[in-house]
């Protein structure tokens, strides 16, 4: 069954990004991909992915010679005229109701197949997926570092279940549930 899974990195006080949009506070940590809770174990489970505008224009920017690495259908949410690349399968498209954004959410999980869907980020996505009842899961891998400031982890009220915590390099990785209202 297609599991939504929003799976990021995260400074030890909820930002994904600085407060310069930047990365850099992450990508110079050290972490094993095939290792506990590791990107190449995780990519393999993947049949669709979702990201917001900010993080798409990240990748753009920030991306290198072949910047667009993924090979499953993508959704980006936006309102803007973005530049596609070239033979990468994505939509751009708004999501601006709750009815629109559970639509979109089950052309994403028919995509899916069997596989899961990845939240890539940022913040404002995971927390409408979440706040639509949308979101199944939120692995974090917490970076040893506090930022002060920045793009927020997940700007909602969502409640949440453990399911594992591991270590991996200098990251404090942990699995949680998204635990609904109605859920007993
Ligand atoms: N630490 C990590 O591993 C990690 C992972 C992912 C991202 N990031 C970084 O975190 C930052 C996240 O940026 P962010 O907080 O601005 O979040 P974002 O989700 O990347 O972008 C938010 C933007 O997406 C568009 N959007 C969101 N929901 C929409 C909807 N329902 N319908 C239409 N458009 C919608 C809106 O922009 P417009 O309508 O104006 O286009 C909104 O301002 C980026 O710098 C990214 O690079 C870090």
């Amino acid at each position: 069954m297609t599991r939504t899974v929003y799976y990021t990195a995260t400074s030890l006080d909820g930002f994904i990004a600085d407060r310069e949009n930047s990365l850099s506070w992450l990508l110079s940590r050290e972490s094993d991909q095939e290792g506990p809770m590791g990107f190449s174990t995780f990519e393999k489970g993947l049949g669709a992915i979702v990201m917001g505008s900010t993080t798409y224009r990240w990748v753009q920017d920030n991306g290198g010679p072949d910047p667009w690495s993924y090979t499953q259908p993508a959704w980006v949410l936006t309102h803007r005229d973005l530049t596609p690349f070239p033979g990468a399968d994505i939509r751009f498209t708004a999501a601006d109701t709750r009815e629109e954004l559970v639509a979109l959410h089950a052309e994403m999980v028919a995509a899916a197949g069997e596989l899961d869907v990845w939240v890539v980020g940022g913040g404002p996505v995971a927390a409408q997926l979440a706040e639509a009842g949308l979101l199944d899961e939120v692995v974090v891998a917490i970076a040893p570092v506090t930022l002060g400031g920045g793009a927020p982890l997940l700007p909602a009220r969502v409640e949440l279940a453990t399911r594992e915590v591991a270590q991996n390099g200098e990251f404090a990785c942990v699995r949680y549930a998204v635990v609904r209202p109605d859920a007993d």
